[in-house]
């Protein structure tokens, strides 16, 4: 599987392929008719838009940390096996303000604009919350939303990539940090997600919302005298489960005014394994606490699927680190110069006992792997069995790190084996799986992946075949996305 084009002389060695994944794109071009090679299944009809940050010099600062990147959409439209490009950054207002004033309007993750002494008290929490949602798509009553952790979802139109403006949803999210990972209520609709209130004692919110009136209700919450950092969380047919990691934010010494100069919400977190990780499980409908359960401590960004086995057990898989330095590892400076040491990610099963309130740990698979998707639509809180996400050979330093691997791998979470695609130089990104309309089996479809080709420092549209994860066409653009996170297939 493994093919290099034989036209490459020198192999590049591993932090300049990350190098050249990260540089800026700053370029807003529209291609018509993407030159492909292979052939594309015909029933393959929507659009995928990924956002990738794609940005990082903020006029008088650079932004510090790869989350902060001014966020860049990217469209793919596939149709009778063509496929046409545009990329566009998103307007928002802190976009106009280093394009156009030369400075950051607010902080991000990673950076804070420091301009006075105010300025250091954590913006990120204040009402100057920041717009740049470079993290994840959704569609939700069919608005195309941008998101990110701050509670200013924007969303914009999928067809030209057109800002529209804050979504009126922003104003219904009860709390001030919230995630970029909502999940859609399998038998209502409804969205439901969390979102955490910030003060002396920190609170986090379980909420649903209805996509149409907007009405929100809270359904559950969280105490913590701090704030607990969660990327995402996990629904099953009857419960949602939140999972507290002991990666906290000291809100009390930012809101000290604590801040580094040209510092962020980075350098607040702690790490606190003395906590250990806590497995809260509520009723979906209810709100009532089902359990809560103590476990070791380590720390995840992504969950990958949830669901109710026959014996009762509630079972939650994951990407787990040993620990939260990932989260101070991805410093851009420090990814550009090949001296980032990322942590592994390892998949692993958490086994509930509501009853007993135990869980049991164990690891699902081999490869490291993180950024993964399913066939959200119909397994999603349900059982499963394959799962497509991004891992690493191990051939830079950091050995099992998956956030910027250079394979995909196609994970039988039942057995464990796996299948992977890998080119030399590429990085590939998040594969986003489309089911096959009409497709009966859980792997009838595609993966499509946008791939970071460092050789010729350009991308392009990877379909792979779900089912044999073997290449079925690709779509060269003209010039490179840089590294990035999430995006949705819209049919
Ligand atoms: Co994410």
């Amino acid at each position: 599987m493994a093919t290099t084009s034989p036209s490459m002389q020198t192999e590049l060695d591993g932090p300049e392929v990350l190098r050249r994944g990260l540089r800026e794109q700053r370029a807003e071009i529209a291609v018509d008719d993407v030159p492909l090679k292979g052939q594309l299944p015909p029933w393959l009809t929507g659009t995928l838009v990924r956002l990738s940050p794609s940005r990082w010099d903020a006029g008088d600062q650079q932004m510090r940390h790869w989350f902060d990147g001014l966020a860049m959409l990217h469209r793919f439209g596939i149709r009778d096996g063509r496929v046409d490009y545009a990329n566009r950054f998103l307007r928002t207002k802190q976009y106009r303000s280093i394009t156009e004033e030369g400075h950051m309007a607010t902080s991000e993750f990673g950076t804070d604009p420091c301009r006075t002494l105010f300025g250091r008290v954590m913006t990120m929490f204040r009402p100057d919350f920041t717009d740049n949602a470079n993290v994840n798509v959704v569609k939700l009553a069919g608005e195309a939303i941008a998101m990110t952790e701050t509670p200013i979802p924007m969303t914009f139109d999928p067809e030209t990539l057109e800002t529209i403006g804050v979504s009126p949803w922003a104003e219904h999210v009860p709390g001030m940090l919230t995630i970029a990972h909502p999940h859609a209520d399998p038998v209502t609709g409804d969205l439901v997600s969390f979102a955490t209130e910030i003060s002396r004692h920190c609170k986090v919110n379980v909420y649903r919302m209805d996509p149409q009136t907007r009405e929100t209700t809270v359904i559950a919450s969280i105490p913590d005298p701090k704030i607990p950092y969660m990327h995402s969380f996990a629904i099953t047919e009857r419960h949602v489960i939140l999972v507290t990691f002991p990666l906290v934010i000291d809100q009390l010494a930012m809101m000290k005014g604590a801040l580094k100069r040209g510092g962020g919400v980075v350098d607040h977190f702690r790490w606190e394994p003395e906590r250990g990780s806590t497995f809260h499980v509520f009723d979906r409908e209810t709100g009532e606490q089902r359990a809560s359960i103590a476990g070791p401590a380590f720390f995840s960004f992504h969950h990958v699927n949830a669901f109710e086995r026959e014996d009762g057990r509630v079972v939650v898989d994951l990407f787990a680190y040993e620990d939260g330095s990932i989260v101070e590892a991805l410093m851009i400076e420090d990814l550009r110069a090949g001296t980032a040491t990322l942590p592994g990610a390892e998949l692993r099963r958490c086994e509930l006992d509501l009853d007993a309130g135990t869980v049991d740990i164990r690891p699902l698979a081999d490869p490291n792997a993180e950024l993964g998707r399913i066939d959200y639509a119909r397994h999603n809180g349900r059982p499963y069995r394959w799962l497509y996400a991004v891992s690493s050979q191990g051939t830079r330093p950091g050995a099992r790190e998956a956030l910027l691997g250079d394979q995909l791998v196609k994970i039988d979470v039942e057995s464990g084996a796996f299948s992977a695609w890998h080119e030399a130089g590429c990085l590939p990104s998040e594969p986003v799986f489309v089911a096959r309309p009409g497709g009966t089996q859980e792997d009838d479809g595609v993966a499509l992946s946008v791939v970071l080709d460092a050789r010729s420092e350009t991308s392009f549209l990877l379909a792979l075949d779900a089912a044999t994860f073997t290449e079925i066409a690709r779509a060269e653009l003209p010039q490179h996305v840089p590294l990035g996170f999430h995006g949705a297939f819209f049919s």
